[in-house]
């Protein structure tokens, strides 16, 4: 999952894809370049390293042109090293005729080598882009328009792609073309730019383009068109982008998880406004299109996602089965897409996505909506390809999550799933006065979540105990077992600590062989019907002088006889109870790998929205 930026127009390009290739380093960071057409030929620049390498190397050997590609590295084929960052030149026996830069993969990419090595064309790195600038670069020594010379060339490419290309003989002019992996036009006064996410595009225009899998687009200063593959000119339609350019700063925090974590309050009001409906006692999610009567006859509910948002979705099964007594499924987007499951025509199938563009998610919904399924997306970015071919869904308006680990946006959906089980609950046997209290519970959680974050404190106490540690079981039962899985996740992610994630009573049969003083386990334990059977598991843990971390109601006496340490969190009804109790998990992940020197933001090996297979 790279990063690509394009600009043309009448400033000088270099500075502006640097600062967009920043914003977009959450997609991948191992290596970064720019190519731009200077008086007649390519001006390449790329290196190893993060963007800041680049801007070092753009100081030392500045581009002045006012036009440009550029990319930040997330590798798939070969290593992050100088040759193989992009982009990638093409042309015979050192012609270098145009440059590409790509975000997927080129599944072919062999073939089309060894075909192209036996015409000549001198291979320099062992990334499957390589291919698509020789293929260019052949197709231009016809002399033909460039665009033309990309449209012959996609057909021969098998996998997916989003490329901005530039060519020596056309300075000023930006191509792009998309099959798989987002890239979306940024429309300005003199000026158009491309790239992977608004994001880049944001402080120059509010004005974007989203590109359609089998799009070509030409960029130049005054003017841009689209061309599709097959059906031929494409009258672009024009979006607003909808959240302010300063939404992706840091805004003082250290780093952006903090902020996103510290911005939950406010993001459980986004994800609820005007959804709340207290006079019915219920919810309402307009954009699901569908009536009241197709919800009620629905007889199964399918969720399909991945990571953080699959452990969203395993709280909505234990919501939805509970207030509307409606049998759920959790999917790997991953495994459902080719697992044929068996699915009746009166299953609802829902994929949840911060991003929008996670390729498994997307081809889950794929998959559901060629089997005929009314497909349902909980999506965080408007305009996203889940959220475009969605036949209806609802938008989390959680504002941009730039940290890699994702926090606010699994928030967003939790609240938004229990909007779902209560609206479905409605529908069925929940009664006015359940679903009443309900929504008095979710208005009440933006202060609980802000009362949980007061417990900061405590939290990078208890992470202390954390940074020597191998191995950490996470357990929770019921609702809180995917909040546990959360937590897991998080520490992993960041911290680069062994994390699992386990239903506290499943630790008898097997994990709590590992228990011992150096594994410690995190219990999450706020009160409820099940309170009494975790506080017996966790002296089980105790008995074998394992460490105990627990999360649990600030005062709750008997939990912190048997903790180390207690991560408060405040009382409240069960069905709000994940929303509160995965805040101090975050907060834990995010002290251990800062007590560690982690990157926080920029994790290793990780990208924040995985477009690849
Ligand atoms: C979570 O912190 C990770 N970034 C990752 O597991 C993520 O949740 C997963 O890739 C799904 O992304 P999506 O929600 O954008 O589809």
């Amino acid at each position: 999952m790279c990063g690509i930026v394009g600009y043309t127009g009448s400033k000088e390009a270099a500075p502006i894809l640097v600062a967009g290739l920043r914003r977009l380093e959450y997609r991948g960071y191992d290596s970064a370049g720019i190519a731009a057409v200077e008086d007649g030929s390519l001006e390449v620049r790329k290196q190893a390293g993060r963007v800041s390498v680049l801007e070092e190397l753009l100081r030392l050997r500045p581009v002045k042109a006012s036009n440009g590609i550029s990319h930040t590295r997330w590798a798939t084929h070969g290593p992050a090293t100088d040759v193989n960052a992009h982009p990638h030149v093409g042309g015979r026996a050192g012609r270098r005729s145009t440059a590409v830069v790509h975000n997927g993969v080129i599944e072919n990419h062999a073939s089309i080598r060894r075909e192209l090595e036996a015409e000549g064309f001198a291979f320099l790195g062992q990334t499957d882009t390589e291919v698509v600038a020789h293929l260019m670069a052949r197709e231009l020594e016809r002399g033909d328009d460039p665009m033309d010379a990309l449209l012959r060339v996609l057909p021969r490419l098998e996998g997916t792609y989003g490329l901005a290309v530039v060519t020596a003989d056309r300075p000023g002019e930006v191509l792009g073309a998309r099959l798989g992996s987002p890239l979306v036009v940024g429309v300005g006064e003199g000026e158009h730019l491309l790239a992977s996410d608004p994001v880049a595009i944001a402080p120059h225009t509010a004005n974007v383009a989203y590109l359609q899998d089998g799009e070509v687009v030409r960029l130049t200063a005054d003017d841009f068109e689209i061309r599709h593959r097959e059906r031929g000119s494409v009258t672009p339609r024009i979006d607003r982008i909808d959240w302010k350019p300063d939404a992706v700063e840091l805004g003082g925090h250290a780093h952006y998880m903090l902020k996103e974590i510290r911005e939950q309050p406010d993001t459980v009001i986004n994800a609820c406004r005007g959804r709340l409906v207290r006079s019915e006692g219920s919810a309402r999610l307009g954009g699901l299109n569908l009536t009241a009567r197709q919800l009620r006859r629905a007889r199964r509910v399918v969720f399909a996602a991945c990571g953080t948002s699959w452990h969203a979705a395993l709280v909505g099964e234990y919501l939805i089965e509970r207030l509307a007594h409606l049998p759920v499924e959790v999917e790997y987007a991953s495994e459902f897409r080719y697992r044929n499951a068996p699915l009746d025509d009166r299953t609802l199938v829902f994929v949840l996505s911060q991003s929008g563009e996670t390729a498994d998610t997307l081809g889950a919904l794929r998959e559901a909506k060629r089997r005929g399924h009314p497909t349902l997306g909980i999506v965080n970015t408007v305009g996203s390809t889940i959220a475009r071919e969605a036949d209806g869904g609802v938008y989390l308006h959680a504002g941009p999550e730039v940290g890699v680990a994702s926090t606010k946006a699994f928030s967003a959906q939790v609240a938004v799933l229990t909007l779902l089980a209560l609206h479905l609950g409605r529908l069925r046997q929940l009664s006015f006065s359940e679903g009443a209290a309900i929504v008095d519970a979710m208005e009440s959680v933006p202060a609980l979540i802000g009362e949980a974050l007061k417990a900061e404190p405590i939290v990078e106490a208890a992470a202390e105990s954390l940074t020597k540690a191998r191995s950490v079981l996470f357990l929770g039962r019921d609702v809180h077992y995917p909040v546990a899985l959360e937590g897991a996740l998080k520490l992993k992610e960041i911290s680069y600590i062994h994390a699992e994630g386990y239903p506290t009573a499943e630790m008898k049969h097997g994990p709590i062989a590992l228990i011992d003083p150096e594994t410690p386990s995190v219990f999450v334990a706020p009160r409820g019907p099940l309170h009494a059977k975790t506080l017996s598991n966790i002296e089980e843990v105790r008995a074998r002088r394992g460490p105990i971390i627990s999360v649990g109601v600030a005062g709750d006496d008997e939990l912190a006889s048997v903790s180390d340490h207690v991560l408060p969190i405040p009382d409240a009804p069960e069905v709000i109870q994940p929303l509160l109790a995965v805040v101090p998990l975050q907060l834990l992940a995010y002290h251990v790998a800062r007590l560690k020197g982690c990157d926080i933001d920029k994790p290793r090996n990780l990208a924040k929205s995985v477009t690849v297979e």
